[in-house]
């Protein structure tokens, strides 16, 4: 906090004289686009347009045309603030709250109207410089061209062909003809190029209209599939405003409603500042469970009021200070609470994901934070013939069983229902924070529900712990969602806190070890050197930290 003090005292122009273009994503080749990008004279959105693109090409289990996400970006500006792109998918017209009341069928009936490329389209329209077909091209070349994949994707790549065995088209487009993915194979995928090539022609009308959607329509009536070309024409992405709370002077912008990441996000914020956390070591039982009964409320009040703004009316207290004070005064400090105890509203009647995030900002100050997913890892596995990509299964991010929540983490409340056209509720939690109108961090995480609690580690880390963001990234994580009743903690990550663990067993939490938490690639103003600097998340790639060229 002191060095960030020290910071804000430096003129604008001073800090902006030091200020490089940074891009950061899980792929290398699409981090590069980011880059040529900004060297071009792109803006932040222009980068972020693609590299959504060249994700789509580069980290197929995430990166998509076929799936859907949120970008928050914020044009430079001590009084600017951020707008919130809403590009996540819609239920069918068709699809009814009973759809997966038995089970979800067929994959193709797991796919909702993709996003993605409306939401990109949008970003470009408002904000862009540089002509659309020059930021689509990129990945068109890496389609057609072939890039070389690395240990990340070989391993991605590899382990999506294990779990996919009966979808024959994905076993056709992303499998070897013989042996496994190695580092410096070539990966080409010429169907997408062609696809990639309509959309860099016909804008979003490449997508939604034309070849591209015929091939789609034909792909969900050969599977059972209840997207239709209605559907498809009638999609936008929608521009809304962000959700803003406060944390100790910072401010924190996050997406509203379809996602419940910015409402949580501050929700558990407002409540964890009425604790002086700094009191104990971040890694102190004390710290643990304040976080872990925060997150438990969280992500009850979630359950209970979350769902599509457009269909569902958001209660306003939710990220009021006075309301987290009041779900504060119910933490007891020795003592987990059962998390039936907090929920008696919700009858009780006795859910893995995959996503991506990347952050961009330019030399002029435009951040951009982008959450982008197709759910599982590679959405619902089924690839559009003819068209060569993913379609998502976000479908199943809506509460498939009508008032069936379970202790073991079915959620069945009313607010995220399926209804036509409706959006599902989403975690994805791309973040700006600011201090005094300046960009002091931009980050996000996949994760499915751990996303929300991924984004607070990290922001926690930097803003209350003051720890430099190489050291917030590679900390411990851990996630509480109300139900299961129990503490997820990294394994490894969290061993040398074996005490704080015992101490938290003692209070009466079920501590778990579980796989590695999120992968929040991230930029912040680095106080020592004033100049933004981005770092990978090391925990899926492994990639040395990458730092921005002014
Ligand atoms: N599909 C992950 C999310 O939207 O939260």
């Amino acid at each position: 906090m002191r060095s960030f003090l020290l910071l804000l005292l430096l003129s604008p122009a001073a800090l902006a004289a030091e200020v490089g273009g940074v891009v950061v994503s899980v792929s290398p080749p699409a981090d590069r686009v980011g880059e040529q990008v900004l060297a071009k004279g792109g803006n932040a959105v222009d980068a972020a347009v693609a590299v959504g693109f060249a994700l789509a090409v580069t980290w197929p289990e995430a990166g998509n045309i076929g799936g859907g996400g949120f970008m928050l970006v914020r044009p430079p500006g001590a009084k600017s603030v951020p707008v919130v792109i809403d590009y996540r998918e819609t239920a069918p017209a068709s699809a009814t709250k009973d759809l997966f009341a038995k089970g979800t069928g067929s994959a193709h009936r797991t796919v909702g109207v993709p996003g993605s490329v409306a939401g990109l389209a949008m970003a470009h329209a408002k904000f862009g410089k540089l002509p659309w077909k020059d930021l689509v091209g990129p990945a068109v070349k890496l389609a057609e061209e072939g890039f070389a994949v690395d240990d990340a994707l070989a391993g991605s790549l590899n382990g999506g062909l294990a779990r996919s065995k009966r979808f024959a088209e994905f076993q056709r487009v992303f499998g070897k003809t013989k042996g496994k993915w190695v580092a410096g194979d070539r990966l080409v995928q010429k169907e997408l190029a062609k696809t990639l090539r309509r959309i860099a022609a016909k804008g979003a009308d490449g997508f939604y209209k034309g070849e591209t959607a015929e091939l789609l329509v034909a792909e969900m009536k050969a599977g059972d599939g209840l997207v239709t070309r209605k559907d498809l024409e009638a999609y936008t992405a929608k521009g809304r405003e962000p959700i803003h709370g406060t944390y100790r002077g910072y401010d924190i912008y996050g997406p509203p409603p379809p996602s419940s990441g910015g409402v949580c996000l501050v929700l558990m914020l407002n409540i964890l500042e009425t604790f002086d956390l700094r009191k104990g070591p971040r890694f102190s039982a004390r710290t643990l469970h304040l976080m872990t009964e925060t997150m438990r409320r969280g992500y009850c009040d979630r359950a209970r009021h979350l769902g599509d703004q457009d269909f569902v009316k958001i209660p306003a207290h939710l990220t009021s200070k006075e309301y987290a004070k009041k779900l504060a005064a119910g933490i007891e400090m020795n003592k987990a609470t059962p998390s039936e105890a907090i929920a008696k509203d919700i009858p009780l009647t006795d859910t893995k994901t995959n996503t991506t995030h990347y952050s961009v900002i330019d030399a002029a100050g435009m951040a951009v934070s982008t959450t982008t997913t197709l759910e599982d890892s590679f959405g619902s596995k089924v690839v559009v013939r003819g068209a060569g990509f993913l379609l998502n299964n976000e479908m199943t991010d809506f509460n498939p069983r009508p008032g069936v929540t379970t202790k073991t983490g079915l959620v069945g409340t009313t607010p995220n229902q399926i209804a036509p056209g409706k959006r599902m509720l989403s975690s994805m939690t791309p973040v700006i924070v600011c201090r005094d109108g300046r960009i002091v961090l931009v980050t996000g995480s996949p994760g499915g529900r751990t996303i929300i609690n991924t984004v607070l580690c990290v922001v926690l880390n930097v803003l209350e712990f003051e720890m430099p963001l190489r050291e917030a990234l590679d900390a411990p994580r851990m996630h509480m969602q109300w139900f299961p009743d129990r503490l997820q903690v990294e394994p490894g990550h969290f061993d040398k806190h074996k005490k704080a663990v015992e101490a938290l067993e003692a209070m009466g939490h079920k501590v778990i070890k579980v796989n590695a938490q999120g992968d929040a690639h991230s930029i912040w103003l680095d106080p020592k050197t004033k100049t933004y600097r981005g770092e990978h998340d090391k925990r899926r790639e492994g990639r040395p930290a990458a730092f921005g060229k002014p």
